[in-house]
This record gives structure tokens, sequence and C-alpha cells, in this order.
């Protein structure tokens, strides 16, 4: 079973940036966590602050890997390119924020991802990504 997890802009900070917000664990961190609780799983992790470059990565990827687990951070609320590329492949994509959008600014209510993707979690923390892997496991 391959899952991939993109993750966008500004996510390299997680452990230093709005750490109310986002907590003080490291993505690469939090990726070892991962690897090892799915240990029977071939993970692919890229980050991307570039529109362009996630697009591309979501295309490569897309039409390989049994499942994607995308957090496309400011990108969910202004891109319809990432929506039309999560369209366009055949893996299925969860949407993960750490964060509750919901509760925040009104402008992040709006998804171009979320109706694009398999289904979406948002405000449990890094835990989200741990869930969107147990479903993709279960759905495969
Ligand atoms: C985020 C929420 C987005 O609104 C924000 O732009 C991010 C992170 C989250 O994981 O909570 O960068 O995707």
């Amino acid at each position: 079973m391959k899952i991939s997890i993109i993750n966008g802009p500004n996510l390299n900070l997680l452990g230093k940036r709005e750490t109310g917000i986002y907590g003080n664990t490291s993505f690469e961190s939090f990726l070892e966590q991962l690897k090892q609780k799915f240990s029977a799983i071939d993970f692919s992790y890229y980050q991307s602050n570039i529109e362009g470059e996630l697009i591309n990565e979501i295309q490569r990827v897309g039409y390989d890997v049994d499942g994607i687990v995308l957090n496309p951070a400011g990108f969910t609320h202004t891109s319809v390119a990432i929506g039309d590329a999560i369209a366009a492949i055949k893996a299925p994509v969860v949407e993960v924020h750490i964060s509750n959008v919901h509760a925040r600014e009104d402008f992040r209510k709006l998804s171009h991802i979320s109706g694009k993707s398999a289904g979406s979690i948002f405000g449990l923390g890094l835990k989200g990504y741990e869930l969107a892997i147990e479903y993709l496991l279960s759905a495969k």
C-alpha cells in the first residue's frame, strides 16, 4: 500500500509557526512516528510553498499511489487548479487541516479541495493525518 502525504505552503515551519494554532511538533518528527505506527505502508512525503510544484506532485503520484493525504494549507482557499488536479487523478485524496478552519477567519471557510476529495478532516491537529491514513487503509 502506497500513500503519499503532500503539504502546502508554510507547513515546513510546523513546530515554529504560530504554535498556539499549529502546535510544537515539526512535521519531520511527526512523520517518523507515522512511519513507525504504519510500518507496512510505503510513504512518500512532499512539501512545497509553490502552487505549481504541488500540482506537479499530485499529478506525478496520482496515478500510482493508493491514496493521498493532502494539506494544501493557504492554497485550499484560493486554488481552483489544485482542485482540478485532484479531480484529474485516480488516487483518492483526503483533505486534512490541522486547525479548525471553520472556527477561524471567514476566508478559511471556502475550500476548493473539499468538493473534489473523498473527505475532509479539520481541527484535530496532527491526529487528522493519522485518521486520514486509517481511512485510506480501510477503503483499500
Ligand atoms: C491549514 C489551515 C489553512 O487555512 C492555513 O492557511 C494553513 C494551515 C491547517 O492545517 O490548519 O496554512 O491548512
